[in-house]
């Protein structure tokens, strides 16, 4: 049985994973959640799966259920994942507001099922050698397979599940690229003049995949694809130019790995989050998967683009914090992030964004990874930028 802590338990992700241990409940139990506003929503789903632990973002407003014990705050979603009953923590918060549980999961020892890829861009240089440390003490303990990675952090993007599953039993040193695949998005294909007046509802309208708010966004922009190349850098210990980006409209293909002698492993799936969710939480076994398998005979051509970088800046901006390192990306995140709830909010241009991500990282100075209340200080400063360059 494995004990699940799920941060996020309202959002996309959250309950998604919901979806995976409602069909595995002989192999997955929920023992806590944390939600940010939702906390109707959470009690329901403490109820349905028998939690007596919630942490929430903001003080419900109406009474607590007897026999949930409840904390509210950043550090009571954080010390939820220190609990003795917690063995994987899924960590499916939206933003920098995930880095402090990642660092406090891993700390303690457990197994780390993440989604929360700004935890990685804003603290890889932090996080990795972590992991590195809980995969040896799993070793140690017996808990790691035989074979493979040990598995202390175990990636939930799409993207990073394929590189994963296509990295086992293959040598570091072989591996000569990854690719990173990307949908597009709903603007693919089009220029700067003709994403002027685009609105937030349009941009919301993502054509393969169904998220939240904030990685919608990202995603159009092209920003999630460059936090997905920082993340890979980081899981994969690969150097950027070894990361490659590829346009891969029908999201098919979910990354591929090439490897010195020329052979491309690649991994391809229904576009159906509760797979990487799934194998994330199931590894390095595979168990039966809620979804509709991928039918071949109706996926009819797959097609592969260079993106559009001219266009979409968020991708080259991302690229070019990740590549000079050290506080950039924490930076650079910040500001993504005002300039993304800007948008939303209506208050700043989808063009805008770009523009504001890029002033703000051009105001830095940039310095090596210390700590997390260095790297928290630091995003506080790049949010109070971005605020003053909301375009
Ligand atoms: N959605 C996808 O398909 C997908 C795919 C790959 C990776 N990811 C990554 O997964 C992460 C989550 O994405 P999502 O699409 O699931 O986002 P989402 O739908 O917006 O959900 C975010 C979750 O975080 C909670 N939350 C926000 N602020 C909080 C706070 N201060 N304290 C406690 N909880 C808080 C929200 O709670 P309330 O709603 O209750 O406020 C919600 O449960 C992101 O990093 C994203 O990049 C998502």
């Amino acid at each position: 049985m494995r004990r699940i802590a799920v941060l996020g338990s309202t959002g996309s992700i959250g309950t998604q994973t919901l979806d995976v241990a409602r069909r595995h409940p002989g192999k997955i139990e929920i023992v806590a959640l944390a939600a940010g506003r939702r906390a109707h929503e959470a009690f329901e789903q403490a109820k349905e799966f028998n939690v007596r632990t919630i942490a929430l973002g903001k003080e419900p407003d109406f009474e607590i259920p007897d026999g949930i014990e409840v904390s509210v705050g950043p550090n009571a979603v954080a010390d939820l994942v220190s609990l003795d009953e917690v063995d994987v923590v899924v960590n499916a918060l939206v933003g920098a507001a995930g880095l402090r549980a990642s660092y406090e999961t891993l700390k303690a020892g457990k197994v780390l099922a993440l989604a929360n890829k700004e935890s990685l861009v804003v603290g890889g240089d932090l996080i990795m050698p972590l992991a590195a440390k809980v995969d040896s003490q799993r070793r140690e303990s017996g808990l790691a397979p035989e074979t493979g990675p040990a598995g202390a952090l175990m990636p939930i993007d799409s993207e990073h599940g394929a590189i994963y599953q296509c990295l086992i039993g293959e040598e570091h040193r072989e591996v000569e690229r990854l690719w990173v695949t990307a949908s597009g998005g709903p603007f693919r294909g089009k220029k700067r003049d003709e994403l002027k007046g685009i609105t937030a509802k349009e941009a919301l309208a993502h054509p393969t995949w169904n998220m939240g708010p904030k990685i919608t966004i990202d995603s159009s922009t092209l920003m999630n694809k460059g936090l997905e190349v920082i993340e890979a850098h980081h899981l994969f210990d690969m150097p950027y130019d070894k990361i490659s980006v590829v346009v891969q409209p029908q999201s098919a293909i979910h990354s591929m790995v090439e490897f010195s002698d020329g052979s491309v492993k690649a991994h391809l799936g229904t576009t159906d989050m509760r797979i990487p969710i799934q194998y994330a939480l199931s590894y390095p076994e595979r168990w039966d998967a809620p979804v509709e398998p991928l039918d071949f005979t109706k996926l009819g051509s797959l097609e592969f683009a260079e993106p559009d970088t001219e266009t979409f800046k968020c991708l080259a901006l991302a690229r070019a914090a990740g590549m000079q390192g050290g506080t950039l990306p924490c930076v650079m995140n910040a500001a993504n992030e005002i300039a993304v709830a800007a948008f939303l909010a209506g208050e700043g241009t989808y063009l805008g964004i770009a523009e504001c991500v890029e002033a703000v990282m051009n105001m830095h100075d940039v310095q090596s990874v210390e700590s997390i209340d260095q790297l928290l200080g630091i995003d506080t400063w790049a949010r109070e930028q971005a605020k003053s360059n909301i375009r």
